[in-house]
């Protein structure tokens, strides 16, 4: 699987692909498509702030996409808005390498921590951020809807991680 994988940047043509994974995750945020490309809009100038990098990791089949992420960049900060890998390929080491390229893209743009929200019951992505190296670094109570629910502050140091 891993040899056979590229990691890019998303792209329009890649935003039904997008979509349906979101659709299939309970856990995954549940973006219009519009907030998409304004995401990838905002990785070509560096007019927009913040600006975001979105990236995709696709498989061999010509135009497959298997997970994605977006990240808010605002040196020395950033933010991991969403990262989702379908349900079908989680559990193979995609998401750790995925977004070993990411927040390598988001170091050599000036970042030096990356911040993110997780819901408090979403235990297997609390896992996964821990397995990174993130530490929880607050909880903000009942901050989302649907059902109401504490976030879960983590941080990672790119720097130190990275380097
Ligand atoms: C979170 C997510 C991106 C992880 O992707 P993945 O490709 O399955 O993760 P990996 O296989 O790279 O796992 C890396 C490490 O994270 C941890 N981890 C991943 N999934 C886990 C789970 N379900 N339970 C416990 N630990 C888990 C493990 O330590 C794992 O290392 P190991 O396999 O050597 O034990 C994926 O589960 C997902 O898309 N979830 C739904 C969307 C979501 O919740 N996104 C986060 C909020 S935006």
């Amino acid at each position: 699987m891993k040899a056979e994988i590229e990691i890019r940047p998303m792209k329009a043509a890649d935003l039904a692909q997008v979509l349906a994974i979101a659709e299939t995750l309970p856990e995954a945020p549940h973006w219009p498509q519009s907030a998409y490309l304004n995401a990838i809009n905002s990785q070509i100038g560096p007019t927009s702030t913040p600006r975001r990098i979105a990236l995709v990791v696709a498989g061999s089949q010509a135009g497959s996409v298997l997970g994605f992420a977006v990240a808010s960049l605002l040196p020395p900060q950033a933010e991991l808005e969403t990262i989702a890998v379908a349900a079908e390929n989680q559990g193979q080491g995609l998401g750790q390498l995925f977004f070993r390229a990411l927040a390598a893209e988001l170091k050599a743009a000036g970042a030096n921590e990356l911040l993110l929200e997780v819901r408090a019951s979403n235990r297997p992505a609390r896992a996964f951020y821990r397995a990174l190296g993130f530490v929880q670094i607050g909880l903000r109570t009942s901050y989302y809807a649907d059902p109401i629910e504490d976030a879960v502050l983590m941080s990672l140091q790119l720097a130190e991680r990275l380097s």
